[in-house]
């Protein structure tokens, strides 16, 4: 998570936040989901961007692995606004919520195109007005920059973790391509260190 914020993905995320709320009417309550958060990092960012500009913010983080969640509920104790739940996103409970955002930032390049599909397609039925996602871009050069941030990296599961991520990781084309097959309109764009910025908006 830290490496994300140093890369600036947190900030990427509020950024394309902000953009999507535009035209949101601020006393209006919002309901913003993170999936696969982890720590619940971006999710406090998002608590302090809501503050700052005046949102009312219900904001639910929801991650398959309870020590996660743990973590990220200890670290959350100062916003009120902010709850977790340990829930896998293909679950029966997960398909009857509904949100107004929801936010994915390095979790969908988990899953192959045929679940993501029918994940998405479900999952913009429950959204009101967008889906975030913040990924990897697919790319050799995202591959060894990664390996040489390793030499500052201890941890040698974090090193592969992230370089079996940066494999995982969408081309631009595999995003237009499941946007046809979703059949909406999304902006996709390229960020600095080989992200992309995902926005599917209703
Ligand atoms: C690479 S981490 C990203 C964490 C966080 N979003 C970030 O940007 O730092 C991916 C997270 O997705 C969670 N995850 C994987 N499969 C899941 C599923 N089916 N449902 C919910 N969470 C899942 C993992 O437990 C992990 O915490």
């Amino acid at each position: 998570e830290n490496i994300n914020r140093w890369l600036g993905g947190n900030a990427m995320t509020v950024k394309s936040l902000k953009k999507v709320l535009k035209n949101h009417p601020k006393e209006q309550e919002l309901t913003i989901a993170d999936i696969g958060c982890g720590h619940g990092d971006i999710l406090r960012d998002v608590a302090k961007f809501g503050r700052k500009n005046g949102y009312k913010m219900k904001l639910i983080g929801m991650d398959a692995n309870p020590t996660a969640i743990a973590y990220a509920k200890k670290l959350s104790t100062e916003f009120s606004e902010l709850s977790f739940i340990t829930e896998d996103i293909f679950s029966k409970e997960f398909k009857e919520r509904t949100f107004d955002v929801v936010l994915a930032t390095l979790f969908l390049h988990h899953f192959k195109e045929d679940p993501l599909v029918s994940f998405l397609e479900n999952t913009l039925k429950q959204t009101k007005i967008a889906i975030v996602v913040n990924d990897l871009h697919r790319h050799t050069l995202a591959y060894y920059l990664f390996m040489l941030l390793s030499v500052f990296i201890k941890n040698k599961m974090i090193i592969e973790d992230g370089l079996t991520s940066v494999l995982r990781g969408f081309k631009r084309k595999d995003l237009v391509k499941i946007s046809q097959r979703i059949q909406v309109k999304s902006q996709i764009s390229w960020k600095w260190a080989f992200r992309f910025q995902w926005i599917i908006q209703k």
